[in-house]
């Protein structure tokens, strides 16, 4: 299925449905599925100790590596990675309580009370409620923002063999408790590199913004395409994309959108976003690189424009890619002749000699 029509036709349990079974759900599947995901979004109580034992200023994904990880002590009734069913429950465990335990990590920063989830809200309209609500008064999920968070939730499902998934992959083919598995894959994300660019893009932004805006983006891109800088233009470029990434296209659209929405369709970032993209797709160093916007280069104009944090946007990525992930771990282990994983190397090191004594070193 085309991502573009995927992200205009569906919602991102539809998706997660299609992920995990291999077929868009029909109208039947759809509200049983939705209504199964929706029962499991709570954790334990116990799992607020955890979060107590973090600094408040914690970095969220240091925080969801933890609380993801610390899941694998709760569930002892579904750990036999060798049952489908086992598999099955653990899979709508953590896509039902990533939103939770993100939304979770968030108001535990902010110093605000935990919102329990409430299930006659969609998935995504839940998520936002327990990030922005507070016990004080009630609270309304905004439709346009609600609409185009459950968008970037799609574009961010799956990607292939990605690092993240790789290493979700890599962990999960030893048999280890599903939870650890997806915890590998919610610290491999963290990195600049891979998940951690919308972060970084959005502070790359606000750097440029601060320092010059429009006008200085011509030297910054000199420093760009500086070998001896380290800087690089954060949410350009891909390890296989080699052409535009369709999915920032449509991050693009949903951000004109909100911010249209939202009344800021004047924003200056937005603005700073598209001439960088405008001058950088018309350099020859770019050309001649085949670099393009990827996912991660708008999602954080748009996250912040919905009031997220930036140190939380990859949270959202982790959030989203969980379903990615465990859809993934599942069809390996699925796999009747699948072994634990073992990538090959090439040796290039010293032939082989005798240790000499310590004096004779
Ligand atoms: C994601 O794998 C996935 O599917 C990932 C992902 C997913 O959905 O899971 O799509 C999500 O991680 C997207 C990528 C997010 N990362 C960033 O936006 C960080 C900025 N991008 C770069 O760090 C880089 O593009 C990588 C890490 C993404 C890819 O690195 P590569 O494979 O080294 O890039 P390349 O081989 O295409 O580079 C070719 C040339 C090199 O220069 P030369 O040595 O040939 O002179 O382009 C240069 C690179 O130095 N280059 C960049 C650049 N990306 C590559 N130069 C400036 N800015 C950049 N962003």
């Amino acid at each position: 299925y085309p991502i573009e029509q995927l992200a205009v036709n569906c919602d991102f349990l539809e998706t997660c449905y299609l992920l995990l079974n291999g077929e868009l759900p029909n109208a039947q599947e759809k509200s049983e599925f939705d209504s199964l995901v929706m029962r499991h979004n709570m954790v334990h109580e116990q799992l607020h100790f955890f979060l107590r034992g973090f600094r408040r200023d914690a970095h969220p994904m240091a925080v969801l590596t933890g609380l993801v990880g610390a899941l694998s002590a709760f569930y002892h009734d579904s750990t036999d990675v060798s049952n489908p069913h086992h598999r099955h429950v653990s899979a709508i465990r953590l896509i039902a309580k990533m939103p939770t335990l993100v939304a979770m990590a968030h108001k535990y920063t902010k110093g605000q009370p935990y919102m329990y989830p409430q299930n006659d809200l969609s998935y995504t309209g839940n998520f936002l409620r327990m990030m922005f609500a507070t016990p004080c008064e009630d609270y309304k999920v905004n439709d346009v923002v609600e609409r185009a968070l459950d968008r970037i939730l799609i574009l961010h499902a799956d990607h292939e063999q990605n690092a993240s998934t790789s290493t979700v992959r890599l962990c999960g083919s030893s048999g280890t408790n599903p939870f650890a598995a997806i915890a590998a894959g919610v610290a491999c994300l963290w990195g600049p590199s891979h998940g951690g660019a919308n972060e970084a893009a959005l502070n790359m932004l606000e750097h440029l913004q601060a320092n010059g805006g429009v006008a200085k983006v011509g030297e910054f891109m000199e420093q760009v395409k500086d070998k001896n800088s380290s800087v690089r233009l954060m949410g350009f470029g891909h390890r296989v994309y080699k052409n535009y990434d369709p999915r920032a296209k449509l991050m693009q659209e949903t951000t004109k959108e909100v911010l249209m929405a939202l009344g800021l369709e004047n924003d200056p970032l937005f603005k700073l976003a598209m001439e960088l993209e405008r001058i950088a797709l018309e350099d020859q160093y770019f050309v001649d690189r085949k670099l393009y916007p990827n996912v991660d280069f708008y999602s954080g104009i748009v996250q912040r424009a919905i009031g997220i944090p930036t140190s939380l946007f990859t949270a959202i990525f982790a959030l989203a890619r969980t379903v990615g992930w465990i859809a993934q771990w599942n069809e390996m282990l699925s796999d009747p002749d699948y072994k634990i994983g073992r990538p090959r190397q090439l040796y290039v090191g010293s032939s082989r000699r005798d240790v000499p004594k310590m004096d004779a070193r």
